[in-house]
């Protein structure tokens, strides 16, 4: 696991932007679009700025034929609601950047066919090639995507109960802790090892001991994102807050200031 501790959320989100721009390049010269991961929230909000801005100035590479999947969903929103994770990512990222809207993809909350949407999930990422880089967000609980602590490190896309943290935190969107959806289907924690390559951004105080658990903590269900030290190729990249609570700051900024220019994240 690589740890980069960088002083702003606006170098996290240049860092992040340019690693997304690399991957998409890169497949774009071998003629076969990226599939990327994509998290939504309020941490990533930046870099999908970051990327919308650079296309808009005609830095960007092309997103023609890229495929996004997100992490998670609310389950039991009315039809179109705009807090609804896929009508989310389209508004604040794919939309804007070029992505056409069939390629973006979440899991399926219809109620009709819940119980089977999981495996559907899991099968339409398989049929996409997989997913190349995806980009996570951390729970102040540990979560990661909606797998609340005692989630099962090898789960698959599921139903989830979110917890009263997370819906707690989560109430900054809907108004009020109430109005925030009990359930969730998410990605597993085995969905989510399978990508090629996981970048986790934390910015804020809030997230400092969270992140110090998953990056320096046990492997444990009780604080899912320690799944991510199972993973070849992770790349956390903090501000000095999120950083705040690391027991190896000082390490993780020499190796990272020692890296040499050809090798990337
Ligand atoms: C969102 C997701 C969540 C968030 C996490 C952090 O798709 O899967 O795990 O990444 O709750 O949320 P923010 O970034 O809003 O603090």
């Amino acid at each position: 696991m690589e740890v980069v501790v960088l002083e702003t959320p606006a170098e996290v989100a240049s860092l992040a932007a340019d690693t997304i721009e690399d991957v998409v390049r890169r497949r774009e010269a071998t003629g076969t679009p990226a599939v990327l991961g994509l998290a939504t929230g309020s941490t990533p909000l930046a870099t999908y700025e970051e990327l919308i801005r650079r296309a808009r100035d005609g830095r960007g590479p092309s997103y023609e034929g890229v495929e996004t999947f997100n992490l998670d969903e609310y389950v039991g929103l009315p039809d179109g609601h705009e807090q609804s994770y896929l009508a989310t990512i389209r508004r604040e990222f794919t939309d804007a950047i070029g992505i056409q809207p069939e390629r973006v993809h979440g899991p399926d909350p219809t109620e009709e066919t819940l119980p089977a949407a999981g495996e559907r999930y899991e099968a339409a990422i398989v049929a996409a090639g997989g997913i190349e880089v995806q980009i996570l967000g951390i729970g102040s609980d540990g979560h990661l995507a909606f797998n609340e602590p005692g989630s099962s490190l090898a789960s698959l896309t599921r139903i989830k109960t979110l917890t009263a943290t997370t819906r707690k935190d989560n109430a900054r969107f809907f108004g009020s802790p109430e109005a925030v959806p009990h359930h969730v289907l998410t990605q597993g924690l085995g969905t989510i090892t399978r990508a090629g390559h996981l970048l986790l951004l934390a910015t804020g105080e809030g997230k400092a001991e969270a992140v110090a658990a998953a990056v320096e903590g046990p492997v444990s269900a009780t604080c899912p994102a320690s799944v991510l030290q199972l993973h070849g190729h992770v790349s956390v990249l903090l501000d000095e807050a999120a950083a705040s609570r690391l027991v190896r700051r000082d390490y993780y900024r020499e190796v990272y200031s020692g890296k040499p220019d050809w090798q990337g994240l």
